[in-house]
Protein backbone atom coordinates (compact mmCIF):
# COMPACT_ATOMS: atom_id res chain seq x y z
CA UNK A 1 0.00 0.00 0.00
CA UNK A 2 1.32 3.28 -0.66
CA UNK A 3 1.91 5.34 2.19
CA UNK A 4 -0.35 7.51 3.39
CA UNK A 5 2.15 10.68 3.75
CA UNK A 6 4.14 11.49 0.95
CA UNK A 7 6.26 14.05 2.00
CA UNK A 8 7.06 14.63 5.72
CA UNK A 9 9.12 17.44 7.49
CA UNK A 10 11.43 16.65 10.20
CA UNK A 11 12.64 18.92 13.11
CA UNK A 12 15.28 18.27 15.25
CA UNK A 13 16.69 20.72 18.11
CA UNK A 14 17.33 18.34 20.78
CA UNK A 15 21.53 19.53 21.23
CA UNK A 16 23.42 21.82 19.10
CA UNK A 17 22.55 21.36 15.46
CA UNK A 18 19.36 22.87 14.00
CA UNK A 19 17.97 20.64 11.25
CA UNK A 20 15.49 20.37 8.79
CA UNK A 21 14.80 17.22 6.00
CA UNK A 22 12.10 16.33 3.86
CA UNK A 23 11.52 12.31 3.38
CA UNK A 24 9.32 10.69 0.57
CA UNK A 25 7.59 7.89 1.37
CA UNK A 26 9.12 7.50 4.57
CA UNK A 27 12.56 6.71 3.67
CA UNK A 28 13.65 9.06 0.55
CA UNK A 29 15.60 11.60 1.92
CA UNK A 30 14.81 14.72 -0.51
CA UNK A 31 16.78 16.90 1.64
CA UNK A 32 18.63 17.22 4.99
CA UNK A 33 19.85 20.26 5.98
CA UNK A 34 22.16 20.52 9.48
CA UNK A 35 23.11 23.97 10.87
CA UNK A 36 26.14 22.97 13.01
CA UNK A 37 27.18 24.94 15.95
CA UNK A 38 29.99 23.91 17.30
CA UNK A 39 31.95 27.06 16.64
CA UNK A 40 29.79 28.67 18.85
CA UNK A 41 30.04 26.41 21.65
CA UNK A 42 34.08 25.43 21.44
CA UNK A 43 35.07 28.54 23.54
CA UNK A 44 33.13 27.40 26.08
CA UNK A 45 34.46 23.67 25.37
CA UNK A 46 31.18 21.85 25.49
CA UNK A 47 27.42 22.97 24.53
CA UNK A 48 25.89 25.95 26.73
CA UNK A 49 22.40 25.41 27.27
CA UNK A 50 21.09 28.98 27.20
CA UNK A 51 23.47 29.53 24.40
CA UNK A 52 22.11 26.59 22.07
CA UNK A 53 18.50 27.98 22.13
CA UNK A 54 18.76 30.77 21.50
CA UNK A 55 21.11 29.92 18.24
CA UNK A 56 18.08 27.91 17.35
CA UNK A 57 15.93 30.64 17.64
CA UNK A 58 17.93 32.27 15.09
CA UNK A 59 18.77 29.27 12.47
CA UNK A 60 15.28 26.85 12.68
CA UNK A 61 13.30 29.36 10.10
CA UNK A 62 16.02 29.48 7.32
CA UNK A 63 16.82 25.97 8.06
CA UNK A 64 13.36 24.65 7.38
CA UNK A 65 12.98 26.80 4.07
CA UNK A 66 15.77 25.65 3.47
CA UNK A 67 15.12 21.80 3.42
CA UNK A 68 11.91 22.53 1.29
CA UNK A 69 13.84 24.49 -1.29
CA UNK A 70 16.60 21.62 -1.47
CA UNK A 71 13.95 18.94 -1.60
CA UNK A 72 12.14 20.70 -4.15
CA UNK A 73 8.54 21.36 -2.59
CA UNK A 74 6.92 24.15 -0.83
CA UNK A 75 5.04 23.94 2.71
CA UNK A 76 1.74 23.07 0.18
CA UNK A 77 3.51 19.69 -0.54
CA UNK A 78 3.94 18.55 3.26
CA UNK A 79 1.44 16.19 4.53
CA UNK A 80 3.00 15.64 8.17
CA UNK A 81 5.69 17.00 10.71
CA UNK A 82 7.92 15.45 12.97
CA UNK A 83 9.62 16.68 15.46
CA UNK A 84 12.07 16.21 18.22
CA UNK A 85 10.35 15.82 21.62
CA UNK A 86 13.35 14.99 23.79
CA UNK A 87 14.85 13.41 25.24
CA UNK A 88 17.77 16.51 25.20
CA UNK A 89 17.94 20.69 26.25
CA UNK A 90 14.51 21.28 27.24
CA UNK A 91 15.34 24.68 26.10
CA UNK A 92 16.59 23.77 22.87
CA UNK A 93 14.08 21.21 22.25
CA UNK A 94 11.41 23.75 22.94
CA UNK A 95 12.50 25.63 19.85
CA UNK A 96 11.53 22.87 17.33
CA UNK A 97 8.58 21.83 19.22
CA UNK A 98 7.28 25.15 19.25
CA UNK A 99 7.90 25.77 15.31
CA UNK A 100 6.40 22.30 14.42
CA UNK A 101 3.42 23.22 16.13
CA UNK A 102 3.25 26.95 14.72
CA UNK A 103 3.40 25.43 11.24
CA UNK A 104 1.14 22.16 12.01
CA UNK A 105 -1.55 25.06 12.96
CA UNK A 106 -1.36 27.16 10.41
CA UNK A 107 -1.77 24.47 7.86
CA UNK A 108 -4.41 22.37 9.55
CA UNK A 109 -1.35 19.74 9.27
CA UNK A 110 -0.75 16.66 11.56
CA UNK A 111 2.55 16.39 13.56
CA UNK A 112 4.22 14.08 15.75
CA UNK A 113 6.61 14.02 18.75
CA UNK A 114 9.68 11.79 17.89
CA UNK A 115 11.88 10.06 20.82
CA UNK A 116 15.03 10.96 19.68
CA UNK A 117 16.40 7.76 20.41
CA UNK A 118 13.94 6.52 18.13
CA UNK A 119 15.17 8.64 15.55
CA UNK A 120 18.89 7.22 16.03
CA UNK A 121 17.34 3.55 15.69
CA UNK A 122 15.76 4.63 12.25
CA UNK A 123 18.40 6.25 10.71
CA UNK A 124 19.47 2.39 8.91
CA UNK A 125 16.51 2.74 6.93
CA UNK A 126 16.70 5.87 5.07
CA UNK A 127 17.17 5.42 1.24
CA UNK A 128 21.54 5.64 1.08
CA UNK A 129 21.74 2.87 3.29
CA UNK A 130 23.05 -0.15 2.19
CA UNK A 131 19.89 -2.82 2.97
CA UNK A 132 16.57 -2.25 4.98
CA UNK A 133 17.39 -4.22 8.60
CA UNK A 134 14.81 -6.52 9.73
CA UNK A 135 12.02 -6.41 12.13
CA UNK A 136 13.65 -8.25 14.79
CA UNK A 137 17.35 -7.50 15.20
CA UNK A 138 19.81 -6.22 17.50
CA UNK A 139 20.24 -2.47 17.87
CA UNK A 140 23.71 -0.81 19.19
CA UNK A 141 23.03 2.60 19.50
CA UNK A 142 26.13 4.65 20.33
CA UNK A 143 25.91 8.82 20.95
CA UNK A 144 27.16 11.48 23.07
CA UNK A 145 24.20 11.04 25.78
CA UNK A 146 23.63 7.27 25.11
CA UNK A 147 24.97 3.90 24.92
CA UNK A 148 22.95 0.80 24.48
CA UNK A 149 21.80 -2.38 23.28
CA UNK A 150 17.75 -2.92 22.57
CA UNK A 151 16.21 -5.97 21.74
CA UNK A 152 13.95 -4.74 18.80
CA UNK A 153 11.34 -6.47 17.51
CA UNK A 154 9.55 -4.40 15.25
CA UNK A 155 8.96 -0.77 14.91
CA UNK A 156 8.01 0.41 18.38
CA UNK A 157 8.88 -2.72 20.23
CA UNK A 158 12.23 -2.43 22.20
CA UNK A 159 13.49 -3.92 25.08
CA UNK A 160 16.32 -2.77 26.31
CA UNK A 161 18.96 -5.10 27.12
CA UNK A 162 21.98 -3.11 28.41
CA UNK A 163 23.17 0.47 28.73
CA UNK A 164 26.25 2.05 30.18
CA UNK A 165 26.32 2.25 33.76
CA UNK A 166 28.05 5.90 33.96
CA UNK A 167 29.56 7.58 30.50
CA UNK A 168 28.20 6.88 27.16
CA UNK A 169 31.27 6.05 24.54
CA UNK A 170 30.52 9.55 23.00
CA UNK A 171 31.01 11.58 26.24
CA UNK A 172 34.70 9.55 26.84
CA UNK A 173 35.56 10.68 23.25
CA UNK A 174 34.83 14.20 24.57
CA UNK A 175 36.10 14.08 27.97
CA UNK A 176 39.28 12.62 26.40
CA UNK A 177 39.82 15.51 24.22
CA UNK A 178 38.78 17.53 26.56
CA UNK A 179 41.87 16.42 29.05
CA UNK A 180 44.33 16.53 25.93
CA UNK A 181 43.19 20.47 24.88
CA UNK A 182 41.92 18.94 21.69
CA UNK A 183 38.21 21.02 21.73
CA UNK A 184 34.67 19.83 21.22
CA UNK A 185 33.37 17.49 19.89
CA UNK A 186 35.90 15.11 20.67
CA UNK A 187 35.13 12.07 18.49
CA UNK A 188 35.96 13.64 15.08
CA UNK A 189 39.51 15.49 16.73
CA UNK A 190 40.83 11.91 18.59
CA UNK A 191 39.59 9.28 15.28
CA UNK A 192 41.78 11.46 13.34
CA UNK A 193 44.50 11.89 15.43
CA UNK A 194 44.53 8.11 16.03
CA UNK A 195 44.61 7.58 12.74
CA UNK A 196 48.42 8.32 12.74
CA UNK A 197 49.06 6.29 15.80
CA UNK A 198 49.30 3.07 17.33
CA UNK A 199 46.38 1.07 18.56
CA UNK A 200 48.23 -1.04 20.80
CA UNK A 201 50.95 1.09 21.77
CA UNK A 202 49.33 1.70 25.24
CA UNK A 203 47.30 -0.55 27.14
CA UNK A 204 44.31 0.33 28.10
CA UNK A 205 41.51 -1.34 30.52
CA UNK A 206 38.22 -2.76 29.13
CA UNK A 207 35.48 -3.23 31.38
CA UNK A 208 33.70 -6.27 29.89
CA UNK A 209 31.52 -7.39 33.03
CA UNK A 210 30.17 -10.94 32.73
CA UNK A 211 29.49 -12.70 29.58
CA UNK A 212 25.93 -12.85 30.12
CA UNK A 213 25.40 -8.99 31.33
CA UNK A 214 25.49 -6.44 28.63
CA UNK A 215 26.11 -2.97 30.41
CA UNK A 216 29.07 -0.77 29.27
CA UNK A 217 31.10 1.41 31.38
CA UNK A 218 33.58 3.77 30.16
CA UNK A 219 34.36 6.16 33.08
CA UNK A 220 37.49 3.41 34.44
CA UNK A 221 38.94 3.84 30.42
CA UNK A 222 38.67 7.90 31.45
CA UNK A 223 40.24 8.28 34.16
CA UNK A 224 43.00 5.27 32.98
CA UNK A 225 43.45 7.48 30.63
CA UNK A 226 44.14 10.29 32.66
CA UNK A 227 46.43 9.32 34.42
CA UNK A 228 48.78 8.63 31.19
CA UNK A 229 47.70 12.34 30.20
CA UNK A 230 49.06 13.50 33.76
CA UNK A 231 52.17 11.13 33.77
CA UNK A 232 53.39 11.99 30.15
CA UNK A 233 51.90 15.32 28.99
CA UNK A 234 51.63 17.66 31.98
CA UNK A 235 48.75 20.24 31.32
CA UNK A 236 48.28 20.30 27.48
CA UNK A 237 45.08 22.05 28.33
CA UNK A 238 46.87 25.16 29.77
CA UNK A 239 50.13 24.52 27.71
CA UNK A 240 49.56 24.64 23.42
CA UNK A 241 52.62 24.93 21.86
CA UNK A 242 53.72 21.48 22.75
CA UNK A 243 53.67 20.17 19.40
CA UNK A 244 51.40 17.19 18.41
CA UNK A 245 53.56 14.08 19.04
CA UNK A 246 53.82 10.70 18.24
CA UNK A 247 52.75 9.96 21.81
CA UNK A 248 49.30 11.73 21.11
CA UNK A 249 48.83 9.88 18.44
CA UNK A 250 49.59 6.82 20.29
CA UNK A 251 47.39 7.40 22.83
CA UNK A 252 44.24 8.20 20.61
CA UNK A 253 44.65 5.17 18.80
CA UNK A 254 44.79 2.92 21.77
CA UNK A 255 41.81 4.87 23.46
CA UNK A 256 39.65 4.54 20.44
CA UNK A 257 40.62 0.58 20.28
CA UNK A 258 39.42 0.17 23.94
CA UNK A 259 36.30 1.75 23.48
CA UNK A 260 35.95 -0.23 20.42
CA UNK A 261 36.55 -3.32 21.27
CA UNK A 262 33.91 -2.75 24.35
CA UNK A 263 31.44 -1.85 22.05
CA UNK A 264 31.91 -4.44 19.38
CA UNK A 265 32.63 -7.53 22.26
CA UNK A 266 29.60 -6.81 23.75
CA UNK A 267 27.27 -6.28 20.82
CA UNK A 268 28.05 -9.58 18.99
CA UNK A 269 27.88 -11.17 22.84
CA UNK A 270 24.33 -10.45 23.22
CA UNK A 271 23.22 -10.98 19.75
CA UNK A 272 24.88 -14.23 19.93
CA UNK A 273 23.30 -14.89 23.55
CA UNK A 274 19.54 -13.65 22.44
CA UNK A 275 19.88 -15.91 18.83
CA UNK A 276 19.92 -12.36 16.64
CA UNK A 277 21.20 -12.61 13.33
CA UNK A 278 21.42 -9.33 12.47
CA UNK A 279 23.14 -6.32 14.41
CA UNK A 280 22.35 -2.48 13.49
CA UNK A 281 24.23 0.21 14.74
CA UNK A 282 23.69 4.04 14.72
CA UNK A 283 24.18 6.98 16.63
CA UNK A 284 27.38 9.85 16.11
CA UNK A 285 30.06 7.47 17.49
CA UNK A 286 28.89 5.25 14.51
CA UNK A 287 30.71 7.50 12.32
CA UNK A 288 34.12 6.18 13.75
CA UNK A 289 35.61 4.70 10.72
CA UNK A 290 38.07 2.28 12.83
CA UNK A 291 34.94 1.13 14.98
CA UNK A 292 32.63 0.30 11.61
CA UNK A 293 35.18 -1.92 9.93
CA UNK A 294 35.70 -3.71 13.58
CA UNK A 295 32.21 -4.15 13.88
CA UNK A 296 31.47 -5.41 10.08
CA UNK A 297 34.83 -7.80 10.46
CA UNK A 298 34.11 -9.28 13.55
CA UNK A 299 30.42 -9.45 13.01
CA UNK A 300 31.30 -11.41 9.99
CA UNK A 301 33.82 -13.78 11.63
CA UNK A 302 30.95 -14.64 13.55
CA UNK A 303 28.05 -15.25 10.79
CA UNK A 304 26.04 -12.21 12.18
CA UNK A 305 24.95 -9.35 9.36
CA UNK A 306 25.91 -5.89 10.26
CA UNK A 307 23.84 -2.88 9.08
CA UNK A 308 25.20 -0.03 10.01
CA UNK A 309 23.45 3.77 9.81
CA UNK A 310 24.75 5.47 6.00
CA UNK A 311 27.65 7.72 7.60
CA UNK A 312 25.56 11.00 6.84
CA UNK A 313 22.81 10.36 9.39
CA UNK A 314 24.81 9.29 12.70
CA UNK A 315 25.24 12.53 13.63
CA UNK A 316 21.86 14.22 14.81
CA UNK A 317 20.22 14.95 11.82
CA UNK A 318 15.94 15.39 11.25
CA UNK A 319 16.30 13.41 8.24
CA UNK A 320 16.26 10.06 11.23
CA UNK A 321 13.71 12.23 12.98
CA UNK A 322 11.20 12.24 9.80
CA UNK A 323 12.14 8.25 9.27
CA UNK A 324 10.76 7.85 12.85
CA UNK A 325 7.74 10.23 12.75
CA UNK A 326 6.21 9.00 9.51
CA UNK A 327 6.09 5.71 11.04
CA UNK A 328 4.58 6.38 13.76
CA UNK A 329 1.97 9.10 11.31
CA UNK A 330 1.18 6.22 9.20
CA UNK A 331 0.29 3.81 12.66
CA UNK A 332 -2.42 6.89 12.89
CA UNK A 333 -0.66 8.65 16.09
CA UNK A 334 -0.75 12.08 16.45
CA UNK A 335 0.13 14.71 19.04
CA UNK A 336 -1.77 18.03 20.03
CA UNK A 337 -0.99 20.83 21.02
CA UNK A 338 -0.17 20.45 24.35
CA UNK A 339 3.39 18.53 23.43
CA UNK A 340 6.21 19.83 25.29
CA UNK A 341 9.65 19.12 25.64
CA UNK A 342 11.26 16.52 27.80
CA UNK A 343 14.55 16.36 29.13
CA UNK A 344 14.68 12.86 30.17
CA UNK A 345 13.14 10.10 27.98
CA UNK A 346 13.77 6.70 27.78
CA UNK A 347 12.76 4.65 24.38
CA UNK A 348 11.89 1.85 26.72
CA UNK A 349 12.13 1.19 30.67
CA UNK A 350 14.58 -1.52 31.65
CA UNK A 351 13.68 -4.66 30.77
CA UNK A 352 14.95 -8.29 32.16
CA UNK A 353 16.76 -10.30 29.29
CA UNK A 354 14.02 -12.67 27.29
CA UNK A 355 14.61 -16.26 28.01
CA UNK A 356 16.26 -18.23 25.64
O1 LIG B 1 24.28 11.32 17.99
P1 LIG B 1 25.02 12.56 18.27
O2 LIG B 1 25.25 13.53 17.14
O3 LIG B 1 24.36 13.38 19.42
C1 LIG B 1 23.76 12.80 20.53
O4 LIG B 1 22.58 12.39 20.40
O5 LIG B 1 24.47 12.70 21.55
O6 LIG B 1 26.43 12.10 18.89
C2 LIG B 1 27.41 13.03 19.23
C3 LIG B 1 28.59 12.27 19.81
C4 LIG B 1 29.65 13.18 20.40
O7 LIG B 1 30.01 12.68 21.67
C5 LIG B 1 30.79 13.07 19.41
O8 LIG B 1 32.08 13.23 19.99
C6 LIG B 1 30.61 11.66 18.88
O9 LIG B 1 29.21 11.50 18.78
N1 LIG B 1 31.23 11.48 17.57
C7 LIG B 1 32.24 10.61 17.33
C8 LIG B 1 32.61 10.80 15.98
N2 LIG B 1 31.80 11.78 15.43
C9 LIG B 1 30.96 12.17 16.43
N3 LIG B 1 32.86 9.73 18.13
C10 LIG B 1 33.87 9.01 17.61
N4 LIG B 1 34.30 9.15 16.32
C11 LIG B 1 33.71 10.03 15.48
N5 LIG B 1 34.13 10.17 14.22
ZN1 LIG C 1 21.66 12.13 18.82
Amino acid sequence: MAPQFKYVLGIESSCDETAAAVLLDGHNVLSNVVASQVALHRPFGGVVPELAARQHIANIIPIVRESLYRAGIDLNDIQGIAVTKGPGLVGALLVGVQVAKAIALARSLPFIGVNHLEGHLCAPYLSDSSESPPERHLALLVSGGHTALFLVEGFGHYRRIGTTRDDAAGEAFDKVSKLLGLGYPGGPIVERLASKGRANAIHFPRALPGKTAFDFSFSGLKTAVAQVVKKEFGDRSRDKSHALDERLYDLCASFQQAVADVLVEKTVRAAEHLHVDTIVASGGVLANKALRRQLEQHAADRQLRVILSPLAYCTDNAAMIAAAGARRLELGERSDMTLNAVARLPLTPPAPLPRR
